[in-house]
Protein backbone atom coordinates (compact mmCIF):
# COMPACT_ATOMS: atom_id res chain seq x y z
CA UNK A 1 0.00 0.00 0.00
CA UNK A 2 1.44 3.39 -0.64
CA UNK A 3 1.60 6.60 1.34
CA UNK A 4 -1.30 8.33 0.03
CA UNK A 5 -3.74 5.10 0.05
CA UNK A 6 -2.94 4.70 3.52
CA UNK A 7 -3.65 7.97 4.69
CA UNK A 8 -6.88 7.83 2.67
CA UNK A 9 -7.82 4.49 4.73
CA UNK A 10 -6.63 6.15 8.24
CA UNK A 11 -9.18 9.26 7.05
CA UNK A 12 -12.05 6.76 6.70
CA UNK A 13 -11.23 4.84 9.57
CA UNK A 14 -11.86 8.59 11.45
CA UNK A 15 -14.90 9.26 9.76
CA UNK A 16 -16.70 5.84 11.35
CA UNK A 17 -16.81 8.61 14.14
CA UNK A 18 -19.64 10.65 13.97
CA UNK A 19 -18.94 14.28 14.86
CA UNK A 20 -22.21 14.49 15.54
CA UNK A 21 -22.36 11.57 18.15
CA UNK A 22 -24.91 12.21 20.75
CA UNK A 23 -22.68 10.26 23.62
CA UNK A 24 -20.51 12.17 26.14
CA UNK A 25 -18.14 11.15 28.64
CA UNK A 26 -15.38 12.11 30.27
CA UNK A 27 -11.52 10.58 29.77
CA UNK A 28 -8.80 11.30 31.92
CA UNK A 29 -5.59 9.56 32.41
CA UNK A 30 -3.75 8.97 36.15
CA UNK A 31 -0.21 9.20 35.51
CA UNK A 32 2.74 9.84 37.91
CA UNK A 33 6.64 11.06 37.56
CA UNK A 34 7.81 8.15 39.64
CA UNK A 35 6.84 4.63 39.71
CA UNK A 36 5.10 2.92 42.57
CA UNK A 37 3.54 6.37 44.02
CA UNK A 38 -0.22 4.46 43.52
CA UNK A 39 -1.65 5.12 40.36
CA UNK A 40 -3.30 1.80 40.34
CA UNK A 41 -4.74 1.99 43.67
CA UNK A 42 -6.14 5.65 42.91
CA UNK A 43 -7.57 4.43 39.52
CA UNK A 44 -9.35 1.42 41.23
CA UNK A 45 -10.40 3.77 44.06
CA UNK A 46 -12.07 6.48 41.66
CA UNK A 47 -13.49 3.98 39.44
CA UNK A 48 -15.35 1.91 42.41
CA UNK A 49 -16.73 4.97 43.38
CA UNK A 50 -17.48 6.71 40.50
CA UNK A 51 -19.70 3.35 39.70
CA UNK A 52 -21.31 3.41 43.54
CA UNK A 53 -22.54 7.36 42.48
CA UNK A 54 -24.02 4.97 39.16
CA UNK A 55 -21.77 6.14 37.04
CA UNK A 56 -20.69 3.41 33.90
CA UNK A 57 -16.44 3.08 34.13
CA UNK A 58 -14.13 1.72 31.84
CA UNK A 59 -10.82 1.37 33.01
CA UNK A 60 -8.07 1.03 30.35
CA UNK A 61 -4.92 -0.78 32.08
CA UNK A 62 -2.30 1.12 30.02
CA UNK A 63 0.33 0.08 32.72
CA UNK A 64 3.43 -2.42 32.30
CA UNK A 65 4.26 -2.54 35.86
CA UNK A 66 3.94 -5.63 38.00
CA UNK A 67 1.34 -4.69 40.23
CA UNK A 68 -1.88 -4.40 37.35
CA UNK A 69 -5.24 -3.61 37.60
CA UNK A 70 -6.51 -7.07 37.09
CA UNK A 71 -4.11 -8.17 39.90
CA UNK A 72 -5.59 -5.74 42.26
CA UNK A 73 -9.09 -5.84 41.29
CA UNK A 74 -8.71 -9.91 41.19
CA UNK A 75 -9.28 -10.48 37.58
CA UNK A 76 -7.74 -12.61 35.28
CA UNK A 77 -7.67 -11.76 32.16
CA UNK A 78 -6.98 -14.03 29.33
CA UNK A 79 -7.07 -11.70 26.23
CA UNK A 80 -5.67 -8.60 25.91
CA UNK A 81 -5.79 -5.55 23.17
CA UNK A 82 -3.05 -6.97 21.17
CA UNK A 83 -5.79 -9.83 19.67
CA UNK A 84 -8.07 -7.04 19.00
CA UNK A 85 -5.38 -5.13 17.16
CA UNK A 86 -4.32 -8.53 15.37
CA UNK A 87 -8.08 -8.91 14.64
CA UNK A 88 -8.33 -12.29 16.69
CA UNK A 89 -11.19 -10.88 19.09
CA UNK A 90 -13.41 -7.56 19.42
CA UNK A 91 -13.18 -5.29 21.62
CA UNK A 92 -16.37 -6.69 24.02
CA UNK A 93 -14.55 -10.17 24.07
CA UNK A 94 -11.65 -8.68 26.13
CA UNK A 95 -13.60 -6.69 28.60
CA UNK A 96 -13.62 -8.06 31.79
CA UNK A 97 -16.32 -7.27 34.49
CA UNK A 98 -14.45 -5.96 37.41
CA UNK A 99 -16.56 -5.22 40.76
CA UNK A 100 -19.89 -2.75 40.93
CA UNK A 101 -20.19 -3.53 37.28
CA UNK A 102 -16.81 -1.29 36.02
CA UNK A 103 -15.77 -2.81 32.82
CA UNK A 104 -11.63 -3.43 33.10
CA UNK A 105 -10.23 -3.13 29.02
CA UNK A 106 -6.53 -5.19 29.25
CA UNK A 107 -3.85 -3.60 27.64
CA UNK A 108 -0.28 -4.80 28.98
CA UNK A 109 1.40 -5.34 25.69
CA UNK A 110 -0.76 -3.91 23.45
CA UNK A 111 -0.22 -0.72 24.78
CA UNK A 112 2.83 0.41 23.09
CA UNK A 113 1.30 -0.70 19.63
CA UNK A 114 -1.57 1.58 19.98
CA UNK A 115 0.38 4.77 18.84
CA UNK A 116 1.56 3.10 15.75
CA UNK A 117 -1.35 0.87 14.31
CA UNK A 118 -1.85 0.20 10.99
CA UNK A 119 -5.15 0.91 9.17
CA UNK A 120 -7.05 -1.97 9.66
CA UNK A 121 -6.20 -2.42 13.29
CA UNK A 122 -6.87 1.09 13.81
CA UNK A 123 -10.04 0.74 11.99
CA UNK A 124 -11.12 -2.26 14.27
CA UNK A 125 -10.02 -0.63 17.63
CA UNK A 126 -12.06 2.34 16.65
CA UNK A 127 -15.01 0.86 15.79
CA UNK A 128 -15.31 -1.15 18.69
CA UNK A 129 -14.89 1.78 21.04
CA UNK A 130 -17.23 3.59 19.32
CA UNK A 131 -19.47 0.60 20.28
CA UNK A 132 -18.63 0.44 24.00
CA UNK A 133 -18.75 4.55 24.47
CA UNK A 134 -22.37 4.70 23.69
CA UNK A 135 -22.20 3.03 27.41
CA UNK A 136 -19.56 4.62 29.06
CA UNK A 137 -19.95 7.69 31.34
CA UNK A 138 -16.09 7.72 32.39
CA UNK A 139 -13.31 6.08 30.60
CA UNK A 140 -9.70 5.92 33.23
CA UNK A 141 -6.28 5.24 31.88
CA UNK A 142 -3.90 4.09 34.21
CA UNK A 143 -0.47 4.58 32.56
CA UNK A 144 2.98 3.62 33.25
CA UNK A 145 5.26 6.02 35.85
CA UNK A 146 7.66 8.31 33.78
CA UNK A 147 7.99 10.22 30.73
CA UNK A 148 8.68 7.86 27.81
CA UNK A 149 7.27 8.65 24.83
CA UNK A 150 3.88 6.21 24.76
CA UNK A 151 2.77 7.66 28.24
CA UNK A 152 3.15 11.21 27.12
CA UNK A 153 0.96 10.14 23.67
CA UNK A 154 -1.74 8.66 25.93
CA UNK A 155 -1.69 11.79 28.08
CA UNK A 156 -2.16 14.24 25.39
CA UNK A 157 -4.94 12.42 23.75
CA UNK A 158 -6.74 12.21 26.93
CA UNK A 159 -9.37 15.11 27.56
CA UNK A 160 -7.60 15.64 31.00
CA UNK A 161 -4.62 14.48 32.97
CA UNK A 162 -4.24 13.50 37.08
CA UNK A 163 -1.07 13.12 37.88
CA UNK A 164 -0.27 11.48 41.08
CA UNK A 165 2.37 12.21 44.00
CA UNK A 166 3.14 10.98 46.97
CA UNK A 167 4.92 14.01 49.46
CA UNK A 168 7.95 12.23 49.40
CA UNK A 169 10.81 15.08 47.37
CA UNK A 170 11.93 12.36 44.45
CA UNK A 171 8.33 11.85 43.99
CA UNK A 172 7.49 15.47 43.83
CA UNK A 173 10.71 16.42 41.69
CA UNK A 174 9.46 13.76 39.19
CA UNK A 175 6.11 15.08 39.09
CA UNK A 176 7.26 18.65 38.22
CA UNK A 177 9.43 16.98 35.14
CA UNK A 178 5.93 14.99 33.99
CA UNK A 179 4.40 18.75 34.86
CA UNK A 180 7.37 20.08 32.56
CA UNK A 181 6.82 17.55 29.54
CA UNK A 182 3.07 17.97 29.49
CA UNK A 183 3.23 21.55 29.14
CA UNK A 184 5.71 21.74 26.34
CA UNK A 185 3.74 19.24 24.46
CA UNK A 186 0.41 21.39 25.05
CA UNK A 187 0.32 24.25 27.55
CA UNK A 188 -3.60 24.07 27.34
CA UNK A 189 -3.49 20.60 29.05
CA UNK A 190 -5.50 20.35 32.04
CA UNK A 191 -3.33 18.67 34.97
CA UNK A 192 -4.93 17.70 38.26
CA UNK A 193 -2.54 16.95 41.18
CA UNK A 194 -3.23 14.13 44.04
CA UNK A 195 -1.28 13.45 46.66
CA UNK A 196 -1.31 10.14 47.83
CA UNK A 197 0.24 8.52 50.58
CA UNK A 198 0.09 11.20 53.09
CA UNK A 199 0.37 11.26 56.71
CA UNK A 200 -1.39 14.54 57.46
CA UNK A 201 -4.09 17.56 55.71
CA UNK A 202 -0.68 19.62 56.37
CA UNK A 203 1.44 17.37 54.38
CA UNK A 204 -0.76 17.13 51.52
CA UNK A 205 -0.93 21.06 51.00
CA UNK A 206 2.78 21.48 51.40
CA UNK A 207 3.29 18.79 48.53
CA UNK A 208 0.57 20.49 46.11
CA UNK A 209 1.94 24.12 47.58
CA UNK A 210 5.62 23.46 46.02
CA UNK A 211 4.31 21.59 42.81
CA UNK A 212 1.97 24.61 42.44
CA UNK A 213 4.99 27.23 43.51
CA UNK A 214 7.69 25.36 40.64
CA UNK A 215 5.36 25.31 38.11
CA UNK A 216 4.12 28.93 38.51
CA UNK A 217 7.98 29.99 38.62
CA UNK A 218 9.45 27.98 35.71
CA UNK A 219 6.73 27.69 33.70
CA UNK A 220 4.21 30.08 34.52
CA UNK A 221 1.55 27.56 34.49
CA UNK A 222 -1.19 26.12 36.76
CA UNK A 223 -1.57 22.66 38.16
CA UNK A 224 -5.14 22.36 39.69
CA UNK A 225 -5.01 20.88 43.09
CA UNK A 226 -7.37 18.04 43.21
CA UNK A 227 -6.72 17.04 46.79
CA UNK A 228 -5.29 13.95 49.01
CA UNK A 229 -5.74 10.55 49.80
CA UNK A 230 -4.50 9.64 53.85
CA UNK A 231 -1.23 6.75 53.79
CA UNK A 232 -4.19 4.38 54.65
CA UNK A 233 -3.48 0.96 56.63
CA UNK A 234 -7.14 -0.60 55.16
CA UNK A 235 -5.68 -0.22 51.56
CA UNK A 236 -2.61 -2.07 52.04
CA UNK A 237 -4.92 -4.99 53.47
CA UNK A 238 -7.12 -4.77 50.65
CA UNK A 239 -4.05 -4.67 48.26
CA UNK A 240 -3.43 -7.89 50.04
CA UNK A 241 -6.63 -9.54 49.66
CA UNK A 242 -7.30 -8.57 45.78
CA UNK A 243 -9.97 -6.55 46.74
CA UNK A 244 -10.56 -2.42 45.81
CA UNK A 245 -10.52 -0.79 49.68
CA UNK A 246 -13.74 1.20 48.19
CA UNK A 247 -15.55 -2.34 48.03
CA UNK A 248 -14.21 -3.69 51.37
CA UNK A 249 -14.07 -0.82 54.01
CA UNK A 250 -15.57 1.79 52.63
CA UNK A 251 -15.69 3.70 55.80
CA UNK A 252 -11.90 3.91 55.85
CA UNK A 253 -9.89 7.23 55.84
CA UNK A 254 -8.55 6.37 51.92
CA UNK A 255 -12.28 5.04 50.96
CA UNK A 256 -14.04 8.51 52.12
CA UNK A 257 -11.10 10.11 50.39
CA UNK A 258 -11.57 8.62 47.32
CA UNK A 259 -15.54 10.12 47.65
CA UNK A 260 -14.48 13.49 48.13
CA UNK A 261 -12.21 13.31 44.76
CA UNK A 262 -14.87 11.77 42.89
CA UNK A 263 -17.23 14.38 43.97
CA UNK A 264 -14.87 16.93 42.70
CA UNK A 265 -14.03 15.17 39.39
CA UNK A 266 -18.09 15.41 38.88
CA UNK A 267 -18.36 18.62 39.48
CA UNK A 268 -15.31 19.91 37.74
CA UNK A 269 -14.06 17.47 34.61
CA UNK A 270 -16.92 18.60 31.50
CA UNK A 271 -18.99 16.16 29.85
CA UNK A 272 -17.29 16.06 26.12
CA UNK A 273 -19.07 15.25 22.89
CA UNK A 274 -18.11 11.02 22.42
CA UNK A 275 -14.80 11.93 24.15
CA UNK A 276 -14.08 8.35 24.58
CA UNK A 277 -13.84 8.22 20.65
CA UNK A 278 -12.52 11.36 20.13
CA UNK A 279 -9.40 9.85 22.58
CA UNK A 280 -8.90 7.53 19.83
CA UNK A 281 -8.66 9.59 16.91
CA UNK A 282 -6.60 12.09 18.92
CA UNK A 283 -4.15 9.45 19.63
CA UNK A 284 -3.81 7.84 15.97
CA UNK A 285 -3.80 12.41 14.60
CA UNK A 286 -0.57 12.73 16.81
CA UNK A 287 0.83 10.33 15.09
CA UNK A 288 0.18 11.19 11.70
N1 LIG B 1 -2.97 5.63 50.30
C1 LIG B 1 -2.13 4.62 50.54
N2 LIG B 1 -1.96 4.15 51.80
C2 LIG B 1 -1.12 3.13 52.06
N3 LIG B 1 -0.41 2.49 51.11
C3 LIG B 1 -0.55 2.88 49.85
C4 LIG B 1 -1.41 3.95 49.47
N4 LIG B 1 -1.35 4.11 48.14
C5 LIG B 1 -0.49 3.19 47.69
N5 LIG B 1 0.01 2.46 48.71
C6 LIG B 1 1.01 1.36 48.60
O1 LIG B 1 1.81 1.59 47.46
C7 LIG B 1 1.81 0.44 46.65
C8 LIG B 1 1.92 0.84 45.18
O2 LIG B 1 0.67 1.33 44.73
P1 LIG B 1 0.26 1.22 43.19
O3 LIG B 1 0.52 -0.13 42.66
O4 LIG B 1 -1.12 1.73 43.09
O5 LIG B 1 1.29 2.26 42.58
P2 LIG B 1 1.54 2.60 41.04
O6 LIG B 1 1.86 4.05 40.98
O7 LIG B 1 0.41 2.11 40.21
O8 LIG B 1 2.86 1.73 40.75
P3 LIG B 1 3.52 1.42 39.30
O9 LIG B 1 4.26 2.68 38.92
O10 LIG B 1 4.42 0.25 39.56
O11 LIG B 1 2.38 1.11 38.36
C9 LIG B 1 0.52 -0.28 47.00
O12 LIG B 1 0.60 -1.65 46.75
C10 LIG B 1 0.41 -0.01 48.46
O13 LIG B 1 1.22 -0.93 49.16
MG1 LIG C 1 0.37 0.80 38.58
Amino acid sequence: MNLDQASRLRAMARQQVPETALFRSRVLAITSGKGGVGKTNVVAGLALTLAKLGQRVAVLDADFGLANLDILLGLSPTHTLEHVLRGEKVLEEIVLEGPMGIRVIPASSGIQELTRLDTASELRLIQGLQRISETIDWLLIDTAAGIHDSVVKLLLAAQEVLLVTTPEPTSLVDAYAMVKVVHLRDSEKTLWVLVNNAHSEAEAEETLEQLQAASQRFLGREVKALGMIPSDSSLLQSVREQRSVVEQFPRSPSALAFRQIADQLMKKVPLQKDGFASFWKQLSLEES
